[in-house]
This record gives C-alpha cells, sequence and structure tokens, in this order.
C-alpha cells in the first residue's frame, strides 16, 4: 500500500460518515433577537451540530427564495440537509421531516412566536397551541400540532 492510500485508509477509519456529511446549521434570523439563539441552541443540542446564525435584515427576500409563504413568517429561517425551517418548529418534527422527505414538502414553519414553543419557553406564561405547517410545491398542510 502506497503512503497516500494508508492515510486515506486511517482517515476513513478515524471519521465517521455522518460527521463528514454533516455540515453547520444555516440560521438566517432578525437582527437581535433573543427567542432565535434560544431555538438554535436547542438544534445544536439536539442534532450535535454548529449552528452559524446569520443576522439578516432583509429576511424576507430569504424565505421567498427558500419558499417559505409570507403568512407563514416567524423570526428566523433556518437551513438543514437542504430542507428548510421557519420559526420555532420543535427538534423532533424536524428530525421527522429529513427522515421520511414527504412528497411535496420542502420546509416546515410555526408561524409567529407561540408561547411556550422550542426557544419560546417563558415562565409563568401559558403556552399556546400551534400548528407545524408543511410547505412545498405540494402546498401546506399540518405536519403536527402541540400543545392545548
Ligand atoms: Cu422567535
Ligand atoms: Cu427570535
Amino acid at each position: 500500500m502506497t503512503r497516500i492510500r494508508l492515510l486515506a485508509a486511517v482517515a476513513a477509519f478515524v471519521m465517521p460518515v455522518a460527521a463528514v456529511a454533516a455540515g453547520p446549521v444555516l440560521m438566517h434570523r432578525d437582527p437581535g433577537c433573543p427567542c432565535c439563539e434560544k431555538w438554535a441552541q436547542q438544534v445544536k443540542a439536539q442534532f450535535g451540530r454548529a449552528v452559524r446564525v446569520v443576522d439578516d435584515a432583509n429576511r424576507p427576500t430569504f424565505m421567498k427564495a427558500r419558499g417559505v409563504p409570507a403568512d407563514l413568517a416567524s423570526c428566523h429561517t433556518a437551513i438543514i440537509d437542504g430542507m428548510t425551517f421557519e420559526g420555532h418548529v420543535p427538534i423532533a418534527d424536524m428530525k421527522r421531516a429529513l427522515a421520511t422527505h414527504p412528497k411535496g414538502v420542502t420546509g416546515l414553519a410555526v408561524a409567529g412566536m407561540p408561547m411556550g414553543s422550542p426557544g419560546m419557553e417563558m415562565p409563568g406564561m401559558t403556552a399556546q397551541p400551534y400548528n407545524v405547517v408543511a410547505f412545498g410545491p405540494g402546498g401546506q398542510r399540518v405536519f403536527a400540532h402541540h400543545g392545548g
């Protein structure tokens, strides 16, 4: 075995495939918005991936480019493995969408900022029921319902 082939074999052995494939999560947020940061921390912890936070004063343009319907707008837009996640989407729902890739769906959204959604946990405040909406070329449909 040549020296280079030996090094390649060692590298393949040392680095798990998933670690090579999983790049950082990209998140555009409304500049300075703190609840995005809290949501990003949960993504980081539960996906085990870094989150690159971009303060984007023109986020609606980014949303539009990613096909997020304007009526589903929240405070941040994240990209993970080609799928788009708008707002405070629960991590379990994101993992389900990424694992199953439902037909006609390019992303999930939680419109607004419902109290009690991930990153919006506020002690003393009543949790609000909310829908996770799937969107894409197939239109919009309720993907999950939480609370209430
Ligand atoms: Cu928010
Ligand atoms: Cu926010």
